[in-house]
């Protein structure tokens, strides 16, 4: 990776040095080292097992091919609509949040000729049945992306898309009209898109979905979208090399996530993650669902109880400066608050030299507004030091492919090295797969009989509690 592109972590202020008793005490830093170095060679040794590790180095051929669909899409669609949830959803939002225009999806002129982009995650029926207004059929391609194919959210969504492109199109059309991305093997909609024809991308096996970004999941919509997902995929291999470090001076994920969980054993239950750029805004969505659905369990590797997690809330500088900051910097001692800011916004607007005459106005003239955000952005970080507060910043140097990929990779490869040093399964989900089959259960779906007995076996709600 080229020097002038790596991300930068400044965690000085997650140290007493800097913030005094609440930050980490400098005798303390010795044995983090310590645990540090162990989780880090303990997550190394498993690499078999993680197989969204091998990403950045292994999708030469899947790359090719979605870029080859992607031309030929490019040419006959004007909207791609991605039908899917979590992890299935938040990558192929945040990255293109990154890397467009902001108005992207208004302006046809911001988009040199790619499609616009629609993330259809939820089931609200206003918002489905809006889309289908303001959609096209014949010039939509649908996009369903599932990797267990029986997600209810998704599988309705395809249900119901299919069902109205084969008779507003004809079957043979609407073929054209569906690309799926699923497990190759398991699972309804594999075999699904097999019988009707539809063209597939696989989510390699042992990719689970809050960590399928850099595979057809999240490559595919981004390559549509005219982004260089080689590029991508060349930032988080650059990641991976430094993840290769056991010192946590040397490997950003290790230091992100050692110092988190020192911070967690402090009491900061919280992390908040606020950048200062728009286009990030969406990346601590991502984090938000890799970071709780990975790290909030109640069992440890031992099944012994233990109830663990680091509650992620997204803010945004400076928008959140007005609303969230108060509490971070006044508050109670539970939050860790990671800062995200860029170098170069990539380009800049000047604040007119205009009332001059008004000293506590003047003084913004002559200045642009990307100096002014990071004026914000280093007020709050100082506001937050002078308070005692723990915080951290990651700086990319411009948010592009590149940084974008080391970013996510870096954030993954962390929330591994957290779950080792909490001795969890960080790749489950068994309060999300709770939901997921109460659902099937309300709904009669056949073999979950027994979860509708247990669920109706419930004692009734006391209507006198309900105002
Ligand atoms: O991270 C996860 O595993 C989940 O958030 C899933 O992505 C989500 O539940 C959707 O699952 P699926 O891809 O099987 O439809």
């Amino acid at each position: 990776m080229s020097e002038n592109l790596r991300l930068k972590l400044d965690v000085n202020n997650m140290l007493a040095e800097f913030v005094g008793k609440h930050g980490i005490a400098a005798v303390d830093l010795a044995v983090l080292e310590g645990r540090a170095a162990l989780a880090a060679a303990a997550v190394e040794a498993k690499r078999d097992e993680m197989a969204w590790r091998d990403l950045p180095h292994n999708q030469a051929a899947v790359a090719a091919e979605i870029k080859a669909y992607a031309d030929d899409a490019r040419g006959k669609f004007d909207t791609l609509v991605v039908f899917g949830i979590g992890g299935s959803a938040l990558g192929p939002i945040a990255v293109q949040q990154a890397m467009h225009s902001p108005y992207y999806n208004l302006d046809k002129s911001r988009r040199g000729g790619n499609p616009r982009l629609l993330v259809a995650d939820n089931i609200d029926p206003k918002t489905i049945a809006e889309l289908f207004v303001i959609a096209n059929l014949k010039t939509t391609l649908f996009s369903v992306v599932s990797k267990s194919g029986s997600t209810s959210e998704t599988m309705a969504q395809f249900m119901i898309v299919k069902d109205i492109l084969e008779r507003e199109l004809g079957k043979d059309a609407a073929r054209e009209h569906l690309v799926c991305t699923t497990d190759q093997t398991n699972g309804n909609l594999i075999k699904i898109a097999q019988n009707e024809g539809y063209k597939t991308f696989y989510i390699p096996s042992g990719v689970g979905g809050r960590f399928s970004q850099l595979c057809p999941v999240g490559l595919l919509p981004a390559a549509i979208c005219g982004i260089d997902i080689e590029e991508m995929l060349a930032g988080a291999a650059a990641m991976d090399a430094l993840c290769k470090n056991t010192s946590m001076w040397q490997n950003p994920a290790l230091a992100f996530a050692t110092l988190h969980l020192a911070a967690m054993e402090q009491g900061k239950n919280i992390t908040v993650m606020m950048p200062y750029a728009d286009g990030l805004k969406y990346i601590a969505d991502w984090f938000a669902q890799l970071w709780a659905e990975s790290l909030g369990k109640r069992f440890d590797n031992s099944s012994g109880e233990v109830f663990v997690g680091q509650t992620p809330v997204k803010a945004l500088g400076a928008t959140d400066q007005h609303s969230q900051v108060q509490l971070y910097v006044e508050g109670p001692f539970d939050k860790v608050v990671v800062l995200l800011g860029v170098e170069d916004f990539g380009c800049d607007v000047p604040i007119p030299t205009s009332f001059q005459d008004i000293p506590s106005l003047g003084f913004l003239g002559g200045h642009t507004l990307g100096e002014l955000l990071v004026a914000e952005q280093k007020a709050t970080e100082y506001a937050l030091q002078k308070a005692g507060r723990m915080n951290m910043t990651i700086t990319l140097p411009r948010i592009c492919a590149n940084t974008i990929g080391q970013l996510l990779y870096m954030f993954e490869v962390a929330t591994a090295y957290a779950g080792e040093m909490l001795g969890i399964n960080a790749f489950d989900q068994p309060g999300v797969e709770e939901g997921k089959n109460a659902t099937y259960a309300y709904f009669g779906r056949p073999g979950y009989e027994a979860k509708k007995a247990e669920m109706d076996a419930a004692p009734p709600k006391n209507a006198k509690y309900v105002i």
